[in-house]
């Protein structure tokens, strides 16, 4: 929701949850006072700098959505298994939609060549597909074979470093950048409804969204904590393994 001066109280009660609750930690506002209020009358009656407020309700101004997936049952599986699961399922699952996706797009565009919508959603497609196979390669080929070695007590440097936590930056911020990807491919089509498109393109697109958010999620969330911890635990018995080994010589030496 838009939040201004000129937002009542009674309209952000309507919002996220977060909302009142950052109102009522800044003591401007108790539960029976006048939710007809704004919030610039608010913050003028009790001498509080409305920038301030608005900037604190900003940031709370988000709707939590449910996640896309549910991870537990991917916490105890092997790291290995796991990696393997999300490249048969969603890596190749993926590329099979944007292949897929590329020709439909193409073909609805060239159905409807005044369609300026449909033109950006065919070249916004083009410009993502290689992106994203881009970035299922690095997981692939780089960052992939690190959680492997992990598992195996092995260190695999990529051109991100020996540490898991490198390459694991480089592909949160490719997922952040394809959640902008995914919210511009909404706008274009009007969440997947809009006629023009067929009914084709529209449900591939469809999977496509909810398949790379999963994707993501399962990664964000469920593998890349994991790997993140794995490395700590491997680095940990490392330096035990140095320190024994340390105490030894000195025994032996002494
Ligand atoms: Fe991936
Ligand atoms: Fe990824």
């Amino acid at each position: 929701m838009d939040i201004t001066a000129r937002t009542t109280i009674a309209e952000l009660m309507a919002g996220p949850p977060a909302l009142l609750d950052v109102l009522r930690s800044t003591g401007l506002y108790r539960d029976g006072d006048d939710p007809g209020l704004m919030l610039g009358q608010l913050c003028w009656s009790w001498g509080f700098n409305p920038a301030i407020l608005l900037m604190m309700l900003q940031s709370a101004n988000v709707v939590k959505s449910a996640p896309p997936l549910d991870i537990g049952p991917f916490l105890a599986m092997p790291l290995p298994e796991y990696v393997t699961h999300i490249e048969t399922v969603y890596h190749a699952g993926q590329r099979d939609q944007v292949a897929r996706l590329l020709p439909l797009a193409a073909a609805a565009a060239a159905a409807s060549p005044g369609d300026e919508r449909l033109a950006a959603l065919k070249t916004l497609l083009e410009e993502f597909g290689p992106e994203l196979e881009h970035h299922l390669l690095h997981e692939e080929e780089a960052l992939f074979p690190m959680i492997r070695g992990l598992a195996a007590g092995t260190v695999v440097a990529t051109r991100c470093g020996s540490a898991v936590g490198g390459p694991i930056a480089c592909m949160e911020n490719d997922h952040a950048l394809a959640e902008r990807t995914l919210a511009r491919l909404r706008q274009l089509t009007d969440d997947y409804t809009s006629p023009a498109a067929g009914a084709a393109l529209l449900a591939l697109l469809a999977e496509f969204d909810q398949m790379l958010r999963e994707h993501m999620y399962t990664e964000n969330e469920g593998l890349f904590p994991r790997a993140l911890e794995a490395h700590q635990a491997a680095h940990q018995a490392a330096h035990q393994e140095a320190a024994r080994a340390r105490a030894a010589t000195l025994q032996a030496t002494g």
